[in-house]
Formats: C-alpha cells, structure tokens, sequence
C-alpha cells in the first residue's frame, strides 16, 4: 500500500552560535525515528539536517571568539554533525549554507522572486532582535523587548521587501484546503490568526553587516537570514534544477519538523515565497514543544544546559532517544529530570520489555536447546496474543503520522503488557515437567511476539531491537514491516545464547 511512497523530512537546520544540547537533539531524534519508520514501512526516504550559519549573530560570534566567520561555523557546525553520529541519526543528507549548492540556490530562489515582481527595493524602519535574527512589530514589544524577551534595537537602512501582504488570502487558502498543513492544532490556530491579522511586507537584506549571501546584482545587501536558511530544505533537492530527479520525487511531500518558535518562519514565510516564486507550498509542519530541565527554563546564564553527549554517557543512547520521545506528546512543553529519566527507563525498558525477552529467551536457551521450539498447534490464549501483535503495525503506523511517537510507543507497550500477563497466565516455568509440549507452544507464542516489538521499536531504539533480533536470530533481510507477517520465526532455527538488552539504573545520577 506504502511502498516507495516519497517522504522527505527535515529538522531545523541549526544556528552555529550555541554549542548542541537536548532542545536540538529532541527534534533531530524525533525526525529520525520518523526516517526509519519510514524506511522500514518501504517509503522512499530522504532525511535532511544541517546548520545554519549566516547572521548577523554569527559574524558577533565570531569576533568575540576572534576567529573568522566561517572558521566559527566550521568548529560548530562539527559538533552538530559529531551529536548525529552520538545519537545513531541516519541523515541522508547535511547541509551547509555556507555551501556552493546553497549560495546558488538561494540566490536562483531571489532572482525567481525578483524577475515575478514579488521583490522591491524601500526603506525599512522598525525594531530587530539579533538573538532572534526576527523584526518585530510596535504592538508585539513587552517592555521594549521583543515577545521572547530578546533585546530589540531599532534599524533604519535601506533594504529589499518581499511583498508578503499580497499572499494574506492565499496562505489562508492554503491552510484552509490542507488542514494537516501545520500541525499540531494549537500552532494551526495562532498561525492562522497570526495570517488573520494582516501581513505587512517583509525585509529581505540588511546592509549593516556583511555575513551572508549577496543580493544578486547589488553587493551592498546580504539575504536575510531567514529566506537563507529556509531554502536550505530545496538546495537538498537540486533546486534550482526543478527537473533534478530529487526535487521532482520529493517535492512538495515533505515534512519539516521545527520547534514551536520558529513555525511562524515555517508556516508563513515560507510557504509565501515558495508559492511567490511558483513552487508548491510544504505539506506538512510540525511544531514540538520545549523541554524545561528541572522545572527551568535551559540557559547559559544557568548553567543549566544538557549536552547531548552527557545524556548519552549516562544512560546510553536508545534510553535517551526512548525517553525523549516516549515522556511527552511531541507538541507539548514538559520537564526533563533525572528522576523522570530513571522510572521511566526502568519501568518500561528494563522491567516490561527487558525483562520480557530476557525471560523467554533463557527459558528457550535452557528448555529446548537453544533453538526456536516447534509450535505445533496453537491455542485459543496463543492467537489471541499474536493476534494484538499483528494489529500493531497499522495502529503505530497511524500514530507515526501524525507525530504521535508517545502513542506509538505506548501501543506497543500496551501488548507488552499482554505479553508479561500471558508469561504470568501460562507459566511456562511450570509447564516444563508437566506438560513439555505446551510449554514449547507458549515460548514459540512469546519469542515471535517479541520479534513484532523488536521490529517495530527499531525506529527509537535502533541498537537495542538489532541485537534482540540478532538473539531471535532474524536474518537482517527480514527486519523490515513487510517481514512481520511474511517471515515469522521457523522452528529449529538456533538462536545465539540470551543477553539482556537494558540496563537498570538504581537511582538517579547527579545532574
Ligand atoms: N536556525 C534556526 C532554524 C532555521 S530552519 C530553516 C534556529 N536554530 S536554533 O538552533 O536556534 O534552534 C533549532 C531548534 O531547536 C528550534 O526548533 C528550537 O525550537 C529547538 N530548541 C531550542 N531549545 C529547545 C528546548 N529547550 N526544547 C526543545 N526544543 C528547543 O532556530
């Protein structure tokens, strides 16, 4: 039904002036699980991620580190790429702008834009946050900052405008005839009142500072960093080879995945000038929400801020991925505590599933020569069992696209939990001596359960479910959504000798 169903998706590409931390890896986890579910499901997939390194905020960076711009972007930009190889990201692609391809196609996207009439030369008046690298209204200032509590200053300079007031109607349109456009529901609706509340034109250069992609045919003015880094997302395409065969496959059904500050940028401008400059607006944004650390907010004046790579030392990498997709609905705020980290790690992967496959996988170790037991005929409690595992592809699969990763992961644990009350029901332990056939049955029942939750938690804990396949001895031709019912265990097949797959941590580390 899915198959080779083109799916692009992309997370923010990251500003360069901030060291990596748990906010960026959240949204990059999350786009990941989503690529390999796709992935696994048969889709074509393409999966972008990258850094953002143009900007006023980056050339102050810069200077105060007292190396050059791009020297900055290059040592930050690889501690972005170090955190996808920490937390096992597969991007197909990471992107640049301060790359050849992407100079090239943004200034393809601006001359499109110009050559339309949708780009004017005039004078731009009003206030600037360089922290938000976003121009803000009068009316939006809270005690002569910006709504994020940014530092505003007031700019006079001559800039170009792209005519954003004329796309009011058809962004609405837009939102109108695609209701899973920008999702989730709460974003949808200040987007839309947002869009409601009249546009004005929008300042595209500045000529204040010199970082950035020059305005074709006028030097003087470098592309707002916005505009810039938002064509990264068609750059990865080929555009603005429109015939390149990536573009024509994987646009416009992509999925940007962004963090709750930024959809306006998403859901707003750039929909604009993609249909400005005669291209399909995106199919999907998503905004996810923020994470707190211990009930506070994460900042540098904190000292508060997690990198990625201490959550990894401390509880390994498919717990971390586990927790953070798992603790909240991917739209909302929350906490991220330790503690939190602990009984949630321990509850469900080292109890409910850990212990599961470990159980079973001794079991047959021990009781039927370390290979999987023949089955014969199974009985009623048996299929009933395997019959919720066979639902689960279609329900996860549902949940996934939507961005519902918690629900995902808690419909999998729900028959997890069957799985544990059918051990304690049937208790194959007991079965041993007195009825060695039915113990056989219900191990040969529990081992392929455990093989549907070992493919389908692929996705968020990539490592864990490789090595429980290995131990169920699955040929790695057989680990994708088509195997689950296609490939089910063949009796006899040897398995190697059981290993636990999660560890228990006993109580929580210092932060
Ligand atoms: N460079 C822009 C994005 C351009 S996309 C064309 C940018 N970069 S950023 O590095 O500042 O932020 C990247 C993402 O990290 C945003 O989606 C932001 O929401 C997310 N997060 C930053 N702190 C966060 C938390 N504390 N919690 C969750 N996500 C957070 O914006």
């Amino acid at each position: 039904m899915t198959a080779d169903r083109p799916f692009f998706i992309t997370t923010p590409i990251y500003y360069v002036n901030d060291q990596p931390h748990l906010g960026h890896a959240y949204t990059t986890v999350a786009c990941d699980a989503l690529a390999r579910f796709m992935r696994l499901d048969g889709r074509r997939v393409k999966f972008l991620t990258g850094t953002d390194e143009h900007g006023q905020k980056v050339e102050q960076s810069a200077r105060a580190a007292g190396i050059s711009p791009l020297e900055f972007a290059d040592r930050i930009s690889g501690a972005f790429r170090d955190v996808t190889r920490l937390l096992d990201i597969s991007q197909d692609d990471f992107i640049r702008t301060t790359e050849p391809r992407h100079t090239r196609a943004v200034q393809a996207l601006w001359r499109e834009l110009e050559s339309r009439g949708e780009i004017y030369l005039g004078r731009f008046s009003g206030w600037y946050s360089v922290r938000d690298e976003a121009f803000y209204e009068e009316s939006e200032l809270v005690d002569g900052k910006a709504p994020t509590g940014a530092e505003v200053e007031w700019l006079e300079e001559e800039n170009y405008f792209f005519r954003l007031s004329a796309w009011q109607d058809r962004l609405l349109a837009y939102y109108e005839a695609n209701p899973d456009a920008v999702a989730p529901r709460g974003g949808r609706n200040e987007v839309i009142s947002f869009v409601k509340g009249g546009l004005k034109d929008l300042s595209i250069s500045r000529t204040s500072f010199s970082w950035g992609i020059p305005v074709p045919g006028n030097s003087k003015h470098v592309i707002y960093v916005w505009l810039d880094a938002l064509t990264n997302y068609i750059t990865a395409l080929g555009y603005p080879d429109e015939d390149s065969s990536e573009f024509a496959m994987f646009w416009p059904t992509v999925l940007h995945v962004v963090g709750k500050d930024i959809l306006r940028f998403h859901s707003v401008y750039w929909p604009a000038f993609l249909m400005a400059a005669g291209l399909e607006p995106p199919r999907r944004v998503f905004a996810n929400g923020w994470w707190t650390v211990e009930g506070q907010k994460m900042s540098k004046s904190l000292g508060n801020v997690i990198p990625p790579k201490q959550l990894v030392d401390t509880y390994g990498v498919d717990p971390v991925r586990y927790f953070l997709l798992r603790e909240l609905p991917f739209g909302s705020d929350g906490d991220f505590s330790h503690r939190a980290v602990v009984a949630r790690l321990n509850a469900d992967l080292a109890n409910d599933f850990g212990n599961l496959a470990q159980r079973v996988l001794v079991m047959i170790n021990r009781e039927c020569d370390g290979a999987v037991p023949e089955p014969g005929v199974l009985a009623e409690a048996d299929e009933a069992l395997l019959a919720n595992a066979r639902t689960l592809l279609g329900n996860v699969r549902i949940h996934m696209q939507e961005q519902a990763f918690h629900l995902a992961l808690e419909t999998i644990w729900r028959v997890v939990g069957e799985a544990n009350r059918y051990t304690d029901e049937q208790a194959p332990w007991a079965l041993r001596r007195s009825d060695p056939a039915r113990m056989r049955m219900v191990l040969y029942t529990l081992a392929e359960t455990i093989r549907y939750f070992a493919t389908l938690v692929q996705p968020f804990v990539p490592n864990a479910a490789a090595k429980l396949l290995d131990q169920l001895a699955v040929p790695v031709g057989s680990r994708d959504f088509a195997a689950l019912k296609q490939a089910p265990l063949t009796p006899g097949t040897r398995l190697p000798k059981p290993e636990g797959i999660f560890p228990r941590f006993v109580e929580a580390p210092a932060a």
